[in-house]
């Protein structure tokens, strides 16, 4: 299916031609609820594996990588680790990985990160098990993602790795399709008029549902509370006799 670009929104459109010309790292950011992390798993992946990963400040190198587990009788087995699998998967070929929140990542965790997410033909890790050298296959491609705003604060040689990065700006126009029709333009716009305060995605999602439990006074409140809801309630009255 072609979107024009009016419907699809630029930065959605920069990721898909990014990813289709065929680079392998690249970096979203921006505000949450906005479809990054699903965007992430799932573009440009066609039958291939996604692993997730999310960055936090106790992310170990073996919940990257993997660790050795207890196998009974007092044996160990290795149990690789998302970011080798994404290395590996699709029969040797490589897959997605995703980097979720990588601004958290710090240490080990992110030393091991730059290993894993450094160019195709440097990158080499050996498995404990079997001592052999592994590389990641051809089509292995990571797409990290993180709320922040000022690309400074993420550490400059996980940057360097992700020349490209895209400022996502607005929600992901098949997150919004599933919305009910009278809540599509506020989502896409990510607010009920009122630009300074943002409403994300999974808030929409929740009104939505919400409101046909409850009705949408009662949802709007739980939701936004008395001062958003008015708003709220206000807005979509206007949207409806539009
Ligand atoms: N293309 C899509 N189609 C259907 N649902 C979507 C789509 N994109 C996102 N969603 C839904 O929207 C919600 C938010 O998406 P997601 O978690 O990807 O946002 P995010 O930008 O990663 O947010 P954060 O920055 O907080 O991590 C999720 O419930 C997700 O399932
Ligand atoms: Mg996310």
């Amino acid at each position: 299916m072609v979107e024009s670009d009016v419907v699809m929104g630029q930065c959605w459109r920069d990721v898909a031609d990014v990813l289709e010309a065929g680079v392998r790292r690249v970096l979203l950011y921006g505000p949450p609820g906005t479809g990054k992390t699903y965007a992430a798993l799932k573009l440009g992946v066609s039958g291939g594996i996604s692993e997730r990963l999310v960055c936090t400040e106790d992310l170990t190198t073996g919940e990257i990588t993997g660790t050795w587990m207890p196998a009974g009788a007092g044996k160990w087995e290795w149990r690789e680790g998302p970011a080798i699998r994404a290395w590996s998967g699709s029969a040797g070929r490589g897959g997605r990985l995703v980097v979720d929140e990588v601004d958290r990542a710090s240490g080990d965790a992110l030393s091991t990160l730059l290993a894993i997410t450094d160019s195709t033909d440097s990158a080499r890790w050996r498995n404990p098990e079997t001592g052999q050298w592994v590389k990641p296959g051809p089509d292995f491609s990571v797409v990290m993602t993180t709320n922040i705003e000022e690309l400074e604060d993420i550490p400059v040689a996980l940057r360097d790795r992700f020349p490209v990065a895209v400022r996502i700006d607005r929600p992901h126009p098949h997150a919004v399709a599933v919305l009910s029709e009278d809540l599509q333009a506020a989502a896409l716009n990510g607010s009920f008029g009122d630009a300074e305060r943002r409403v994300s995605l999974r808030s929409f999602y929740a009104f939505d549902q919400l409101r046909r439990a409850l009705g949408a006074p009662r949802a709007a409140r739980l939701l936004f509370g008395e001062i958003g809801a008015t708003a709220i309630l206000d807005a979509l009255a206007i949207g409806a006799l539009e």
